[in-house]
């Protein structure tokens, strides 16, 4: 597999990591998420609001298959884990464009306890907006503490860390093509930057 090997050739802070979903299965995933936003959306124009930072890989991937006139737009959302208290989220929006009477589509890598997610679509719901969905590459199973539910998913995936294609540990792994599963045992070869 080429992305592989030219991902440990270049970061050899990991050796292997258990692949997940490979290269071909996200991009027939992409795929099928671009066919359901096409069918619900038609024509109509959409603003992509991505969550920085790792929705970043999904969304340059989904964006060049849709054709409806498309608006992208960035907010920020860091939440801290193991710091103080989980859960604390803070949303940094000062790259939002104007999103009153649009049709937004919030995206983000991962669902896993659904906060950042219930969160970020209350504060765009403050802006007026005509109508939110949001679409999530990964929902993890049986971690949500919400009772809200992604409207699209890519794929559903069970309850382990993973990194690749946006997702990190300590901000690292994002530019992995794949998405494995961050075992103990990688963790003895992940030198932090
Ligand atoms: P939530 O607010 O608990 O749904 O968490 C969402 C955020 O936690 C995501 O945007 C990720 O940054 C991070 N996260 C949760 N699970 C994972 C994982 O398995 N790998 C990498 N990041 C994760
Ligand atoms: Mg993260």
């Amino acid at each position: 597999m080429l992305g592989r090997n030219r991902f440990s050739e270049t970061q050899p802070t990991v050796e292997i990591l258990k692949i997940l979903i490979n290269e071909t299965q996200i991009g027939l995933g992409i795929d099928r998420l671009a066919a359901q936003l096409k069918e619900h959306y038609k024509d109509q124009p959409l603003t992509i609001v991505s969550i920085m930072t790792g929705s970043l890989v999904m969304l340059a991937d989904l964006i060049r298959l849709l054709e409806m006139p498309v608006r992208i737009s960035l907010i920020q959302a860091t939440s801290y884990r193991g710091g103080t208290k989980s859960g604390d989220l803070i949303i940094h929006d000062h790259m939002m464009l104007d999103i009153k009477d649009r049709d937004v589509l919030l995206i983000d890598d991962i669902f896993d306890t659904g906060k950042t997610l219930v969160q970020v679509t209350k504060r765009l719901n403050d802006m007026g907006p005509k109508s939110i969905k949001t679409a999530v590459f990964l929902n993890k199973q049986g971690q949500s503490t919400v009772t809200a539910v992604p409207d699209f998913v890519v794929f559903e995936i069970p309850n382990e860390f993973v990194v690749g294609y946006g997702l990190d540990y300590e901000d690292l792994y994002r530019n992995m093509p794949y998405v494995g599963v961050l075992e103990e045992s990688d963790l003895k070869n992940h030198v932090a930057t």
